[in-house]
Order: C-alpha cells, then structure tokens, then sequence
C-alpha cells in the first residue's frame, strides 16, 4: 500500500476510526443503560480518538482542504468550512468525554450518563462526517486533483505519519480498534 493516492490514504484510516466508532457507540449504550464498563475502556477511546483520529483530521485540515480550497471554486468556501466545523465540534466532544471518564474513574455521580451521552453525539457527529467525505468530497476531490498530485499528496500523507506515529503505531491503534470490537462483540459490517 506504500503507493496508495493521497485519498485513499485518507479512506484507509477511516476504516480504524469507524471502527472505532463502532466501539464508542457501543460503550455509550452500556452506560447510558446503568451497565458498567473498565474505565481502561474510555481512556483507551480517547487515547486512539485523540493521536490516531486527531492525526488524520490534522492531515485533511493542513493538506486535502487547503488543495481542493485553491482547485474546486464550485465546492470551497461553504463546504469546507462545514467539514472544519464538524472537526472542531468533534474535539470538543471529545474533551467532554475524557473529562467524563476521568469522573467515571472516581465514581462521580452522572458521569456515566454524561460519557454515554457525549460519545453518542461524538459517534453520531464524525460518522455523519465520514460519510460526506467518502460520498462526496473525496471521490470530488479525486476528479480535481491531476494523478500526480494525488500520488504527492500520498507521499506528503505518508510522511507526515511517519513522522507523527513513528515504528507501526499506526498499524498499533488500527489493531487496538479491532481488538477492543472483537472485545464488546461489535458485529462485523
Ligand atoms: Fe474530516
Ligand atoms: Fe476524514
């Protein structure tokens, strides 16, 4: 995969962090439902969501918008600033889960309740994104972007996670989404 395009760089990481998603969904239902869960759980969703997923909204924000913002005058302006505003709205969710779990932690009361809520919007929020990136600003971006730049914005990509997630972390918090999935008997889509 050392020659995937810049957009399927992208795609390959939304696999992890829907994956991902899947398992915070699934943690948010057993709290809001009074069930316990190992608080290692929350902290391990916001470890992954805050290296690996902030990592790849940091990739889209420095190197995909800025190119289709200069090529793609029919879908700048308005639309990407609505994909920038789902970025920032998903962090600060995320801070209101971590801040959460830190209570669940200490058996504050309501902090179960609150992870669960947070982390559903959260879940809800990027998933609704990822889907307006894959069906229409990346296969839009593939048609503005010549071959060649999208194999640079590939080789800018790669780069960019080597230096970030250096020795297979990547591959690491790919594999911790399945295997905290495979954990909760999150169903295989
Ligand atoms: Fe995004
Ligand atoms: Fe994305």
């Amino acid at each position: 995969m050392t020659d995937a395009s810049g957009i399927e760089v992208l795609r390959i990481e939304h696999r992890a962090i829907l994956r991902m998603l899947d398992v915070t969904r699934e943690l948010a239902h057993l709290l809001e439902a009074g069930a316990e869960v190992p608080p290692d759980m929350l902290d391990a969703v916001a470890e992954f969501m805050r290296v690996f997923g902030d990592e790849h909204l940091r990739k889209e924000e420095e190197y995909l918008f800025p190119s289709l913002g200069k090529r793609g005058a029919s879908l700048d302006g308005m639309a990407i600033e609505s994909l920038q505003r789902d970025h920032d709205r998903s962090r600060l969710l995320l801070e209101k889960m971590a801040a959460a779990a830190v209570g669940y932690r200490e058996h504050r009361p309501k902090s179960d309740r609150n992870w669960g809520r947070f982390a559903s919007e959260y879940a809800a929020v990027l998933r609704r994104h990822i889907d307006k990136e894959e069906e229409v600003f990346y296969p839009a971006a593939e048609q503005l972007l010549s071959t060649e730049q999208q194999r640079a914005l590939g080789d800018s990509l790669r780069r960019r996670t080597e230096e970030a997630l250096p020795q297979g972390r990547s591959q690491h918090f790919s594999a911790m989404a399945d295997t905290m999935a495979a954990d909760l008997l999150v169903p295989t889509l």
